[in-house]
């Protein structure tokens, strides 16, 4: 499961990108603690396997770290996950920055076990921001994984 390999994703590998964002998050608008981003268009690790895409970590950097917008292994559970956090944690501190940190969501319990059990910490909750998040982009579900009402955003961090 391990023969996979990552690397940053260049201009044309958008095309894979896009149907990534597609099947995974409804397209490439991602709404996060307010803000709306075009993953799209944002830096890209990706993860591949015999060519083909199986996981993907769009992120920003910025003062304030390394934001990592959107991580998908597709399928989950064979290591990319992890390898792409990784990357992104190697990225962040080559860029000099202090911490990585995400939104994740109330209902992502697989998203809150991967990330805890990795080291980050959760560091703010905000209640309705996700019922907020579904006014700018209506495609968002009211119910998430496990049958769970979505409202909340989680945001987990981790620095060095
Ligand atoms: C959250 C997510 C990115 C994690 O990626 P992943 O590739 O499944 O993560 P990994 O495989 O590295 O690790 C997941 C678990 O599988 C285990 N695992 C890794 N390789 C494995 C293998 N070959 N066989 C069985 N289990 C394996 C890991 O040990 C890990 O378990 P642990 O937490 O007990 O250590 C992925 O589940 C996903 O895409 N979820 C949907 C999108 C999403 O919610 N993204 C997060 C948004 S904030």
């Amino acid at each position: 499961m391990g023969d996979f390999r990552v690397r940053a994703a260049g201009p044309d590998d958008r095309e894979r990108i896009s149907e990534l964002l597609g099947m995974s998050w409804g397209g490439a608008a991602v709404v996060a603690h307010g803000t709306v981003y075009d993953a799209l268009h944002l830096p890209a690790l990706l993860a591949e396997r015999d060519g083909r895409v199986v996981g993907l970590l769009t992120y920003t950097l910025s003062p304030g770290g390394l934001e990592v917008v959107t991580l998908d292994a597709v399928p989950p559970r064979g290591g990319v996950g992890s390898a792409l956090l990784d990357a992104g944690v190697v990225v962040a501190r080559r860029a000099g920055a202090a911490r990585l940190w995400l939104v994740t969501t109330n209902d992502n319990l697989d998203a809150l076990r991967f990330y805890q059990r990795r080291g980050l910490r959760i560091v703010s909750v905000a209640p309705g921001a996700v019922d907020a998040a579904r006014l700018v982009k209506p495609s968002i579900p009211e119910t998430g994984e496990y049958g769970i009402p979505l409202h909340d955003e989680l945001t987990l961090e981790l620095r060095w």
